[in-house]
């Protein structure tokens, strides 16, 4: 009898089927959509099948004090430094089935084919599938990265990690509690430069380039630098039928003022170092159709390829808007919550990826900077980091319609697989200089 899995012709059909899985409940918190915060219950069935198919590929597989789930494929010498494989497992609300997850299965794909035959190198092969990448429930992003690399108060949270509130007021610590864990544990999840040699990371492009040029994969130069803020504007609550217009303190009125001048600000900049700004999430208070409108709680997002354009960007909103809630009598409490600087991707790495996809697909590889932010540039400060891009199409991403190409994911497999032993060879051949010097 053919397993469902097994009837699939090829590894990349296998693990878009695997994500395509992964994309309903029981892995999703909501019915009809994908959502797969941090530390729910769909994230945790979640980690328990990628387990799965982590020890079905031949590697032993433990959940580590963060929360993340990691996979391990022993090298020629037992306990030898780890080439770390990973991406993230959670998802943004109603978000795309491979965003994160893709990267994760598919270097699942790459480990199982080495188990098949037998192969193994002189480093172990890690896959480390992250919980909280996007930063989906809690106020800041990469917390369980932040963790592995030992950088978890780091870059303006604005408070202890653990005292973080989602939007139902539970903190990181309760959540953590909630599933066993604690953030103490989560605080001791570092691990040593010294056991791990690298980590590359797979994800699809979540941009257009590649498919405008007929590519299937890229290899990454660099992550985009961004900066995140929160504002809490305080106005005044008042009877939508009696407060005269030019009594009002109407902290809703106040934000949208405010999110045009964002949104002018960066289109001033258009074209300019990549520059992007974007207010994803607000919240009213209390969001009742016969209140003026009180309390307003909104999110910036800016991101360059520089932190200087960055930073020039962030520094004009954040005056504008200090100017606007002036003008209206709006009490403005402005939050950093992320300042993460661009990471360049490292150039040995790089170096090797480009080699592994020039010779799977025939061409020169597509090198291209990340807008979007990755695991990657929270782990570059733990070891040397490389990305690999997959065509996405329409580089439609952080949407339902987020679809790639199971024959793309073949490639990107088979570039993996030519990567860690072009990596080995390299391994070696250090070992050998460094003896006969
Ligand atoms: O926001 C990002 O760039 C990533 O998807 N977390
Ligand atoms: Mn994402
Ligand atoms: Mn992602």
């Amino acid at each position: 009898m053919v397993s469902e899995e097994q009837k699939f012709l090829s590894r990349g059909e296998r693990a878009v089927a695997r994500c395509d899985r992964l994309g309903d409940k029981p892995f999703s918190d909501e019915a009809g959509l994908l959502f797969r915060p941090w530390l729910g219950p769909g994230f945790q069935s979640t980690v328990e099948t990628v387990a799965d198919w982590m020890r079905e590929a031949g590697m032993d597989a433990r959940q580590d004090s963060a929360s993340n789930m990691i996979g391990r494929y022993e090298g020629l010498i037992p306990g030898a430094p780890a080439l770390l494989f990973g991406s993230h497992l959670d998802s943004v609300r109603d978000g795309g089935r491979y965003d994160g997850i893709l990267g994760v299965i598919a270097a699942i794909e790459v480990v199982s084919s080495f188990h098949e035959r037998g192969e193994r190198f002189p480093f172990a092969l890690e896959i480390i599938g992250f919980g909280d990448e996007e930063g989906s429930r809690f106020p800041v992003t990469m917390l369980t990265t932040r963790a592995v690399a030992g950088v978890l108060e780091e870059d303006d949270p604005g408070t202890t990690f653990a005292d973080l509130q989602d939007v139902d007021g539970v903190t990181v610590a309760q959540a953590l509690n909630a599933a066993g864990l604690t953030a103490r544990g989560m605080a001791r999840a570092g691990r040593e430069a010294s056991e791990l040699i690298g980590y590359v990371e797979a994800h699809i492009e979540q941009g257009p380039a590649l498919e405008a040029e007929g590519r299937a994969i890229g290899v990454v130069s660099g992550i985009a630098a961004q900066r995140r803020y929160e504002v809490k504007l305080h106005g005044t609550a008042g009877h939508a039928g009696t407060m005269a217009m030019a009594l009002r303190q109407d902290a809703l009125a106040a934000a949208a003022e405010m999110v045009l001048a964002i949104e002018a600000t960066a289109r001033a900049y258009e074209g300019r170092d990549c520059l992007v700004a974007t207010v994803g999430s607000l919240r009213v208070w209390p969001d009742v159709v016969n209140v003026v409108p009180g309390d307003v709680i909104f999110t910036i997002d800016v991101r360059a390829g520089s932190a200087l354009i960055r930073d020039l960007v962030i520094n004009s909103v954040l005056e504008q808007i200090r100017h606007i809630a002036d003008r209206r009598g709006i009490g403005a409490e402005i939050i950093p919550r992320e300042n993460l600087a661009g990471v360049p991707c490292d150039p040995r790495l790089l170096a090797l990826l480009e080699a592994a996809v020039a010779d799977v697909t025939g061409s020169p590889a597509r090198v291209l900077v990340s807008g979007a932010g990755h695991d990657a540039m929270i782990m570059a400060r733990l070891v040397p980091m490389a990305m690999l891009f997959i065509r996405c199409e329409r580089g439609i991403s952080h949407n339902p319609a987020e679809a790639v190409r199971a024959e793309d994911v073949d490639i990107a497999i088979g570039a993996l697989t030519d990567f860690v032993r072009r990596l080995a060879a390299a391994e070696n051949s250090d070992t050998v200089s460094k003896h006969s010097d």
